[in-house]
């Protein structure tokens, strides 16, 4: 078993009217003036907007509403959110919706605190020593950017997607109460739960060497095989309660260690589609997706055996005894079928995107960082890899 920390500092509040409590967790806190930040016009419609105002003004606390989050959140609204709370003084900035919201939220907080441009943490040339503490109210289950300690955020100048990990990205505390998911069209759902799948995967596929625990592999299998059932029944009722809140949990579970270590795991998919996100716009599990099959051929002569794994303890593959690697394919096979059974692309054609061969080199040319870096935990992969998958994926 490997050394490892555990910290997972973000508060949970679970389940129906949970935003209603939102004014009193931030006031019990001592803060004053909130920043609220969105997307789009679902949170008025439905009323949640007017629910969380509702509550910061019984609690005392004064607020500003900033809106314009769009998926594959942009830095220019960063930017303006920062110069925002700067000049009204906020002292904490409340996240409303999905991944994209939160993630724009917390890179506000970064920017507050930081004399330079914010892009630079992004950048990797200075590194986050503090940020405006961020709540969320989440509306979309998916990221797990409520309890993680990442932020993506969109470049617009070079349309480059670049992740960031930080002890100060921890929210406070996120409110998740599925009832708010159950409005999500049946593509944001499926997308959100392959993304929920992925992370799962991302950290099942470890450095070479690691051991892994069967404690912890059991809580991932467990996890996938729930999420799987559940995106299934969602599509097809989707304001059943029970339902959401499986997914909504396993979202947040997914990616807060519990289900494996972030730092010994692979996390090539994500780097992979986070450069087609930023070049296409795309949804972000949608991208993970198309890639997934690809990546897992790739890299599947490193470790033959935890696939078929994966693929008997999760997708029901029959094991082939003594051939693990024909167990593996049907296996990446079966994951693949499931993906397309929810409605998720499984190349990047399948998005409408027809990949050149010098668009394939521009996005191995940024996921590698312009040559500088290499991504992958389990298989370590170079720029001529990331070609190779993307060319394989598309
Ligand atoms: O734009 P709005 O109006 O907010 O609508 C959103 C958006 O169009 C809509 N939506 C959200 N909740 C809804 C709803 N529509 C109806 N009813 C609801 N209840 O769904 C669309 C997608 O929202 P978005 O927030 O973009 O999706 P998601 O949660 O998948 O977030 C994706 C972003 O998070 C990043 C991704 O790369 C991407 O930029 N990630 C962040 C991570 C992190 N910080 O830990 C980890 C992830 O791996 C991921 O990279
Ligand atoms: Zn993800």
């Amino acid at each position: 078993m490997e050394n490892f920390e555990y910290y997972t500092p973000t508060k949970i509040i679970f389940g129906k009217g949970a935003e209603e409590r939102v004014g009193t967790e931030i006031a019990s806190r001592g803060y004053k003036k909130v920043l609220v930040h969105f997307g789009g016009t679902y949170l008025q419609e439905n009323g949640t907007l007017d629910r969380i105002h509702k509550s910061l003004t019984e609690a005392g606390l004064t607020y500003i509403d900033l809106d314009g989050v769009v998926p594959n959140p942009r830095l220019a609204l960063a930017k303006e959110g920062v110069e925002l709370c700067k000049r009204e003084g906020i002292d904490f900035i409340l996240g409303v919706g999905g991944g994209s919201a939160i993630d724009s939220a917390k890179a506000i907080g970064y920017g507050v605190k930081y004399d330079g441009e914010v892009w630079d943490f992004y950048e990797k040339i200075a590194v986050a020593k503090d940020s405006v503490p961020v709540g969320v109210v989440l509306t979309l289950a998916a990221t797990g950017s409520e309890m993680s300690n990442s932020c993506v955020i969109t470049n617009e100048d070079g349309w480059l997607k670049r992740g960031l990990q930080s002890p100060y990205a921890y929210c406070k505390f996120a409110i998740l109460n599925p009832e708010l998911t159950c409005t999500l069209p049946p593509y944001q759902t499926a997308s959100g739960c392959t993304d929920i799948i992925v992370h799962t995967l991302e950290r099942y596929f470890t450095k070479p060497g690691v051991t892994s625990l069967a404690l912890t592999d059991g809580m991932a299998e467990a996890l996938l095989r729930n999420v799987m059932r559940n995106a299934r029944l969602a599509l097809q009722k989707p304001a059943d309660y029970d339902v959401r809140a499986e997914i909504m949990w396993a979202g947040t579970l997914s990616h807060n260690d519990i289900t494996g270590d972030r730092s010994q795991g692979d996390w090539a998919s994500h780097q992979l589609e986070h450069e087609l996100g930023g070049m296409f716009d795309i949804a972000h599990g949608a991208g993970l997706a198309a890639i997934w099959g690809s990546w897992a051929r790739y890299v599947l002569k490193q470790n033959p055996c935890r696939f078929a794994q994966l693929a008997v303890n999760v997708l029901n593959v029959p094991y082939s005894f003594g051939n693990d690697e024909k167990t593996a394919l049907e296996g990446i096979a079966a994951m693949e079928d499931f993906f397309r059974s929810i409605g998720m692309p499984t190349s990047i054609s399948d998005m409408e995107i027809e990949l050149t061969d010098t668009q394939i080199k521009e996005l191995a040319h940024k996921c590698s960082f312009m040559g500088r870096r290499t991504i992958g935990g389990f298989v370590t992969l170079n720029a001529a890899d990331m070609e190779n998958i993307y060319r394989m994926a598309r």
